[in-house]
């Protein structure tokens, strides 16, 4: 799920940007619980691309605190229902603090295993598949199924996560803008303007 309109959705009812991304954390419990009754093996947000460290620092702090709030605070509900935490995408450029958060949040989830819930911190696909593709020239070439296994290297991904059978886009934008490209070759694709 890209979740996108945050801001907007805050801007439109007088309150800061840094407001809608409260009420998105907010959203994300209830599309988690959501996912995991649906049987679906694994959920991806989007919650910060490489692109938005372009933002303004403060919005770009607040996002880290949120989503290191998150971590601390929901991984106890997560292993009561068997959810596996696994935060995708570029670590060397994340806090300590957050980084920490997110090893911590993985080891206590290892062995959970109703569904895998993904979150792409610093993530950019652009940049996954091109060092994924430096690291198969490195060794002569891969198929498929290998390239794939260097792929979930490169983004700290649990391996074997399978293909994406459903993109969900919020906010009114019909783009994938650098969100799992490799993984959406046979996806569906569902943009909806909530
Ligand atoms: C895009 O909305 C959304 C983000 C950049 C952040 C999404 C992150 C969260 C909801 C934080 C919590 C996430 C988790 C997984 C706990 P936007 O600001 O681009 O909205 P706009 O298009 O209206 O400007």
């Amino acid at each position: 799920i890209i979740m996108d309109g945050n801001g907007r959705w805050a801007q439109r009812r007088g309150m800061p940007r840094s407001t809608g991304h409260i009420h998105g954390a907010k959203a994300v419990n209830g599309i988690v619980e959501a996912a995991a009754r649906a049987d679906v093996r694994t959920l991806t947000l989007y919650a910060f691309s490489s692109d938005n460290w372009g933002r303004p620092s403060l919005e770009v702090d607040a996002l880290m605190r949120l989503l290191q709030r998150y971590l601390t605070t929901e991984t106890r509900q997560c292993i009561e229902q068997s959810i596996r935490i696994n935060v995708i995408g570029r670590r060397d450029r994340l806090r300590p603090s957050l980084v920490r958060a997110i090893e911590q949040s993985e080891r206590l989830t290892a062995d959970c295993s109703r569904m895998c819930l993904r979150i792409a911190i610093d993530y950019s696909s652009q940049h996954s598949i091109l060092e994924a593709a430096c690291r198969a020239a490195r060794s002569g070439r891969a198929s498929i199924e290998e390239f794939e296994h260097l792929l979930a290297d490169v983004d700290h991904s649990v391996p074997n996560t399978g293909a994406v059978d459903l993109l969900i886009r919020t906010g009114g934008e019909q783009r994938l803008s650098d969100f799992l490209l490799w993984d959406c070759a046979y996806a569906e694709l569902y943009f909806t303007d909530r």
